[in-house]
């Protein structure tokens, strides 16, 4: 295996390299371990610490040839590190992220019409209410976490709008995902994920007794080669269409917000000119990148780089670290909103692509739009991050939130 050969990287004695330490991501500097690896070990072999060990991956090159070659690099033994002791992911080889073709490509078409350009253009004006009612809830209480209060919000009522729930159910899912995917301890995160479960199971169970055309109810009645999915796979789907919608656009929205305030030439500049809202959603992908890691697994021998790599390692590709590539972006540490060309890899790449990419880049955009039109928004005491290695960005953002009194058009909206 890989020895780093007297060479020190940024970490401690015993392992130069930490990557699956949560507090690198909560109070260190992962992009200077990443800068590291980039420039000394682009695939550098991870030991096993309290989870397996691992390729780790850096460059943005190395990133994309793993990601567009899922015949050597497959998705089914789980995309996420999970601790060696908490066995397979109960999902591989069954739901839309940790599948393989042909089975992916099938369970993608039983979903894909959803997040379409028609069906997500269809959706815009839906999701500009919503934000104006969020934004003035915000403005309201004068000082919010942005986090919470702004951020979380506008995907969790989109994607639950998406898979069928009840209009008057959307405040209890968010609290129950918050509980689920937030801070608190493992028992509540749990009790919090039963909660969910059950409440889809009970929708699963209705849309089986009348058909309907949401997502849900797509799922109940797709057949997938010649087989229904079983009540656990629509589960497990419904979970990880939560998960997925939900927590990456909270992270990319509120870490944009915190560009911002951190650059606020880059704000001004957005605020005077609104045309470049899409390209700034770009860039606030690119420069958050909030999905930290993605795995998969070797089926063969095969080399990366200059290393061999055996058939059953797993391969970890780092998307924030092929984000800030210097061979591939220019002065990439900086946020820059008009920046082109910005191929990122934020969304992923390949076979896997994200599904909701579309949805993503037009809550973005809307959220953005809205508050460069009308709202100034100033820090109200230190930011924190979050505790993850899956997921990086911020847990809160305190903020104080006020209407601009020269904002054109039809003023508060
Ligand atoms: C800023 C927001 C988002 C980011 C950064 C993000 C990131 C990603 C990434 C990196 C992947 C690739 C995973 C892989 O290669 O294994 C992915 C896949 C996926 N994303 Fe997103 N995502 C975002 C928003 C959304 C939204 C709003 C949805 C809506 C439900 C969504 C649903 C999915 C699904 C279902 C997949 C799996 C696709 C497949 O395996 O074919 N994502 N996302």
């Amino acid at each position: 295996m890989d020895m780093l050969d007297g060479e020190r990287g940024p970490g401690t004695a015993s392992s130069p390299v930490n990557l699956v330490d949560p507090d690198l991501y909560a109070a260190g500097d992962p992009f200077a371990v990443w800068r590291w690896l980039r420039e000394n070990r682009p695939v550098h072999w991870h030991e096993p610490t309290h989870m397996p060990g691992f390729w780790a991956v850096s460059r943005y090159d190395d990133v994309r040839a793993v990601l567009h070659d899922p015949a050597t690099f497959s998705s089914a033994s789980g995309i996420l590190l999970r601790p060696q002791a908490q066995g397979v992911d109960p999902g591989g080889g069954r739901t839309l992220a940790l599948t393989d073709p042909p089975r992916h490509g099938q369970l993608r078409q039983v979903v894909a019409r959803w997040f379409a350009a028609p069906s997500v253009r269809a959706l815009e004006e839906r999701m500009r209410e919503t934000v104006r009612l969020v934004l003035r809830r915000a403005v309201e209480r004068e000082t919010v976490d942005f986090v919470t209060d702004v951020a979380a919000r506008l995907p969790l009522y989109v994607i639950c709008g998406l898979l069928g729930a009840a209009p008057d159910d959307y405040e209890q899912l968010f609290v129950m995902t918050s509980r689920a995917f937030g801070d608190e301890d493992a028992v509540s995160r749990s009790a919090a994920h039963t909660e969910i479960l059950r409440y889809f199971m009970r929708l699963v169970a209705e849309r089986r007794r009348t058909p309907h055309d949401d997502l849900v109810g797509a799922l109940v009645t797709a057949a997938v080669g010649d087989a229904r999915l079983t009540t656990q796979e629509i589960l497990l789907s419904c979970d990880n269409l939560l998960v997925a919608g939900t927590e990456n656009v909270r992270l990319s929205a509120s870490g944009g917000m915190q560009a911002f305030l951190t650059e606020p030439a880059q704000w001004a500049r957005l605020v005077t000119n609104p045309r470049l809202a899409s390209s700034a959603v770009e860039e606030i992908l690119r420069y958050t990148s909030p999905a930290t890691h993605i795995m998969r697994t070797a089926t063969t021998a095969t080399r990366l780089g200059d290393r061999p790599i055996e058939a059953g390692e797993r391969v970890v590709v780092w998307l924030p670290s092929a984000n800030r590539d210097e061979r591939i972006f220019d002065a990439p540490e900086r946020c820059d909103i008009e920046r082109s060309p910005n191929r990122h890899v934020a969304l992923g790449s390949g076979e896997h692509f994200c599904l909701g990419a579309l949805l993503a880049r037009l809550q973005l955009r809307v959220l953005f739009e809205e508050l460069a039109h009308s709202v100034d928004v100033e820090p109200d005491g230190p930011p924190r991050r979050l505790r993850s290695i899956v997921v990086n960005g911020l847990a809160e953002l305190p903020v104080r939130m006020t209407y601009r009194a020269e904002a054109s058009g039809t003023g508060p909206r």
